[in-house]
């Protein structure tokens, strides 16, 4: 059995608490509204007395200004902070220093599951900080997901996370408009639901549309053939696509903005080169 304050308790919180105390360890918790403690201290955990009661902190608030918030001045020589709420890789850095100059260890962390899915099989969370300070803990923290070490410094937890949430909101916008542009020509979403499944799996494979791996491999080596896809073409089509939903009635805002992204690549001269140089004028904004 381990000791362990969640400091924190949204929907992620409130899960995190309940699944270290079904897995028996002893759970402390604190919030700044106090009363959403309740339905955790009848489970069987202690109300701290503040954010800072407690050896091993596991944080989860809307920001990190909340934990600045939560934590005051209190000290926190000798403590662990596990920090998994979301911010930007500079705020992380920041954190940490601020952690340590109260006497802690920051252990950043992005956790890509939404609260059901915490325990569970396949929940995995980006973790970053001192590996053997992780290391220490890893055992308590393993009751929330696998834990996937990224380094060291304290920022990359977050760069592993928004990278991860932007291919997540990206796709999954694409994946409404193409449904609205559906519904629009009345085929219903369960009718289209089988070619979006099978497109989002191919991108992932290793097949002739598995573009994941194909532009990573582009990127790396830094060329980018466009024999068989030119930008020329690629520009001329994603024009088709976004007139295609105009005349649907379906509004264009994010498939605007890429079929200008694709103009700017060709006015940049790189029109006969292929979809992977997008990617260069992605980096020089
Ligand atoms: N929900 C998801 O699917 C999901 C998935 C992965 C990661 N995350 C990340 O997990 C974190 C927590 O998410 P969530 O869904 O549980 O809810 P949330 O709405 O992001 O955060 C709610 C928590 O933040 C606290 N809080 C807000 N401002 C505060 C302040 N100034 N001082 C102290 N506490 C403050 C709230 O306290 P009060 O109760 O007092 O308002 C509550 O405990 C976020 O960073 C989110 O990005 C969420």
């Amino acid at each position: 059995m381990s000791q362990v304050t969640v400091v924190g308790l949204g929907p992620m919180g409130s899960k995190m608490a309940e699944t270290f105390l079904a897995a028996g360890h002893e759970v402390s918790v604190w919030n700044r509204t106090a009363s959403k403690a309740d339905p955790l201290v009848a489970k069987g955990a202690r109300r701290a007395g503040t954010a800072a009661d407690g050896e091993l902190l596991v944080v989860s608030q809307i920001s990190y200004q909340a934990m600045y918030d939560s934590l005051g001045d209190a000290r926190l020589d000798g403590k662990t902070v596990v920090n998994l709420s979301s911010g930007t890789p500079a705020e992380l850095r920041t954190a940490a220093r601020w952690v340590a100059e109260r006497g802690g260890t920051l252990i950043t962390a992005g956790i890509m599951v939404p609260p059901p899915g915490i325990g569970q099989p396949g929940a995995y969370t980006f973790y970053s900080g001192p590996k053997d300070v992780l290391d220490r803990h890893a055992g308590l923290l393993g009751a929330l997901s696998e834990l996937t070490y990224v380094g060291a410094d304290q920022g990359l937890a977050m760069v592993y996370y928004q990278a991860q949430l932007l291919v997540f909101w990206t796709s999954l916008t694409a994946h409404m408009h193409a449904m609205a542009l559906m519904r629009a020509a009345g085929v219903a979403p369960q009718d289209y639901l089988p070619y979006a499944q099978t497109l989002f799996t191919e991108l992932g494979d290793d097949g002739p549309m598995g573009y994941a791996k194909i532009l990573a491999e582009e990127f790396a080596a830094g060329v980018y053939p466009g024999a068989a896809n030119s930008m020329h073409m690629q520009a001329a089509g994603l024009g088709h696509a976004v007139d295609t939903l105009i005349e649907a009635g379906v509004e264009t805002t994010v498939p605007g903005a890429l079929k200008r992204l694709f103009e700017r690549v060709v006015a940049e001269g790189r029109g006969d080169d292929g979809l992977g140089t997008v990617i260069e004028s992605i980096r020089k904004p």
